[in-house]
């Protein structure tokens, strides 16, 4: 696995790797890694002869400059975490020159799913993710791109801009993966303190059991209200708690095929995410 640092230095290794038809497979991340993005990974095995993972914590899609300074980072742990799957050709960790030159204008905004859910409160945040992704998407030149279900309003915003901009791109979607205690793996866990780690757990343990009362045929309104309640006593401050469309992230009524729970709940001043389909 090689450490790429500029933008030349990879468009000189992919234009090489397209001379010679190799599919570029791509994992974009902001580090701090774990299992979640290491499955990312292994999702491309046999879909493309060359990977490459991206690192770069992107300024411009978070709201609360403390939530960007705060936010993990370790290039070596990283580095050789990666390099232990034996899986990838190229980390890519550019710097900010590297992406944003100076005046640094444009903006990719996909009207639609980033409105509703976690682009409600975090005015823009889609915004970044779709114009960092897009420019990952060019200076790779990647013909299939992976991407988690955990933050599935994020992987509806990029199929979006993938068909409305017609991108050359395949992108795969890969399901969450969770500790044993069912909390979904998270760059973010690393900031809870021990004692909000096992206040966390109730956040999937609330979303399984609301998930057993809809599909025991509990009125949606009442499942959710009740599952809201349950982690507020938990000490969850709740941003939203929603049964969504799967496709068109459209509020539903009723539980039923293809539809998902979707929650955003902070202990502290950590914030987190989850969903998870009825079906
Ligand atoms: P990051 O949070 O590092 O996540 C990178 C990728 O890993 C995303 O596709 C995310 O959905 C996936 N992922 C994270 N936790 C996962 C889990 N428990 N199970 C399965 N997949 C998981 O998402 C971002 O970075 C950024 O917004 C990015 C797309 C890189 C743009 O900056």
């Amino acid at each position: 696995m090689k450490l790429v640092r500029t933008r030349q230095e990879l468009a000189e290794i992919v234009t090489q790797w397209q001379r010679e038809g190799e599919a570029i497979g791509l994992v974009p991340t902001m580090g701090s890694l774990h299992e979640g993005h290491l499955t990312l990974v292994r999702a491309l095995d046999g879909k493309a002869t060359r990977r490459i993972v991206t690192i770069f914590v992107n300024p411009i899609q978070f709201n609360n400059p403390d939530d960007f300074q705060l936010y993990p980072r370790g290039l070596d742990g990283d580095e050789a975490l990666l390099a232990q799957t034996g899986l990838v050709d190229i980390l890519y960790a550019p710097d900010e020159t590297q992406i944003y030159p100076p005046g640094f204008s444009t903006r990719i905004s996909v009207s639609g799913p980033d409105r509703m859910l976690c682009g409600a409160d975090r005015p823009g945040h889609f915004d970044g993710v779709a114009t960092i992704v897009n420019k990952l998407f060019m200076q790779t030149r990647a013909d299939i791109a992976a991407f988690g279900e955990k933050d599935y309003q994020q992987l509806c915003v990029i199929r979006r801009m993938v068909t409305d901009l017609d991108l050359p791109i395949t992108i795969l979607p890969v399901p969450t993966v969770r500790e044993a205690d069912h909390l979904a793996l998270s760059s973010r866990n690393k900031r809870l303190t021990p004692a909000q780690r096992e206040q966390a757990t109730h956040l999937p343990q609330a979303l399984m059991n609301c998930l057993t009362a809809l599909k025991a045929g509990k009125p949606a309104s009442v499942s959710l209200e009740q599952c809201a309640q349950t982690l507020k006593e938990a000490g969850f401050t709740v941003h939203y708690l929603e049964l969504r469309s799967e496709k068109s992230l459209a509020p539903v009524q009723k539980a039923k095929a293809n539809t998902r729970l979707f929650v955003a709940a902070s202990l502290g001043d950590i914030r987190l995410i989850d969903n998870m389909p009825v079906a």
